[in-house]
């Protein structure tokens, strides 16, 4: 029996986890304990994906909430230590790469337990993104790294990492939205959005915006905001919103410039469902997401990425990505080109295919 933790902690590792969980059911030799540390709380942040995705409910949750980067990392370090030496799991398998994934990793590591990191090798080689610390400290101490597109193979290989360490599998996350496309097509919000007349036609745009880059510095968020100015005077734009922006946005001055654009639709943050119907309905996508990117690629949705780097080159490589970085004039010529039809041709990137949790358990069978 092998008996393996899994971890999640934030939003983008539930559709990680969810075609992982589902997979480990076929295989009886294995005994999966699901953990959540806490990281993201509200029940639109975390619990409604475990309904919508049919996630089984976490074994154990750390609850440990939100905190500055050095204590939420330390307080998840902390209460999973004795939950690893009681469980004496002989693996634990982490997602991505948010403070739960590093913290979660560390320990397991320094306990001997071998650690699986799904979504391995991915690079923006910017070391100014929290995210890209906890990519290469997670990789640097993996003995199992899966990989979503060939970059990741070459980052990892680049820094070191025996090649038998590292197995290109795909996706979970587009297993996830495979999975799910079916169910999401009944689900109603654009009909309500119609009826609340904040859409009245299938003409409109989907927002996302949380990168500390873009969010936590005002005059950053401003120069954002006065591309989205112009666009939304086009084309309404569907904005669900992080409780990181919700929050900066109330603290600084910038919620009354957002109340006075008629078109910028401000919405809690939405289930996958609803999400994956608004984003298979675009006409283009505006995010600063990792998760997004990769996303609308499979759909070959238009995407526009408000960053000037991406650890995710093959969405903008073969897929509906382009960078625009947070320049406004940039913001607004990316939209009228999609407008205008001047789209890229895409393709969805290799082994993307629904298939990526079947591999990762045939191979954590294998070597294991
Ligand atoms: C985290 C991840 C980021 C990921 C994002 C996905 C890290 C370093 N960052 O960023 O990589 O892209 O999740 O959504 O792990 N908050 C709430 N309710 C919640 C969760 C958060 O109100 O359920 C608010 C709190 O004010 C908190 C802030 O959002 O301080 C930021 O939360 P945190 O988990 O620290 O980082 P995210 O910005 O969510
Ligand atoms: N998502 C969602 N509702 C929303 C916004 C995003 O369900 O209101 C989903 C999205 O489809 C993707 C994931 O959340 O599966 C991405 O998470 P996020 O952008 O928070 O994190 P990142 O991918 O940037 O780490």
């Amino acid at each position: 029996m092998l008996k393996l933790i899994n971890i999640v902690g934030a939003r983008p590792n539930f559709m990680k986890i969810a075609p992982l969980m589902a997979e480990y059911k076929k295989h009886p030799c294995i005994n999966p304990i699901l953990i959540h540390t806490g990281q993201h709380y509200d029940q639109a942040m975390s619990e409604l994906f475990f309904e919508q995705l049919g996630i089984p409910q976490p074994d154990i949750n750390l609850g440990v909430g939100s905190a500055s980067h050095a204590v939420q990392t330390a307080e998840i370090m902390k209460s999973i230590e004795p939950v690893l030496m009681q469980y004496k799991p002989d693996a634990m398998l982490v997602v991505g790469d948010v403070n739960s994934t590093i913290a979660c990793g560390l320990v397991a590591a320094k306990l001997g337990i071998r650690l699986i990191h799904v979504e391995a090798g991915l690079r923006s080689f910017d070391r100014t993104m929290p995210e890209e610390i906890n990519r290469l400290l997670t990789d640097s101490i993996s003995d199992l790294l899966f990989c979503t597109e060939q970059s990741g193979v070459d980052n990892l290989r680049h820094e070191g990492i025996a090649s038998e360490k590292i197995h290109m599998v795909g996706h979970v996350m587009i297993d996830t939205l495979f999975n799910n496309l079916k169910k999401a097509r009944h689900s109603l919000i654009l009909d309500h959005l119609k009826k609340q007349h904040v859409l009245n036609g299938d003409h409109f745009a989907v927002l996302t915006l949380h990168r500390p880059s873009n969010v936590d510095d005002q005059a950053v968020f401003s120069r954002i905001l006065d591309g989205l100015e112009v666009i939304q005077q086009d084309m309404p734009i569907l904005f669900p919103i992080h409780p990181r922006t919700r929050k900066n946005l109330t603290q600084s001055g910038l919620s009354s410039r957002i109340s006075s654009m008629q078109g910028l639709h401000l919405m809690d943050p939405v289930g996958y469902l609803d999400f994956l119907k608004l984003l298979s309905n675009a006409k283009l996508v505006l995010t600063d997401s990792g998760g997004i990117q990769e996303e609308t690629t499979a759909l070959k949705i238009p995407c526009l990425t408000l960053r000037d780097n991406t650890e995710r080159p093959v969405t903008v490589q073969m897929g509906s990505n382009q960078l625009v970085g947070n320049d406004p004039q940039k913001l607004i010529d990316g939209y009228r080109n999609i407008t205008n039809g001047k789209l890229k041709t895409s393709q969805i990137p290799p082994l993307w295919d629904g298939k990526a949790s079947q591999r990762i358990v045939n191979i954590i069978l294998e070597s294991v």
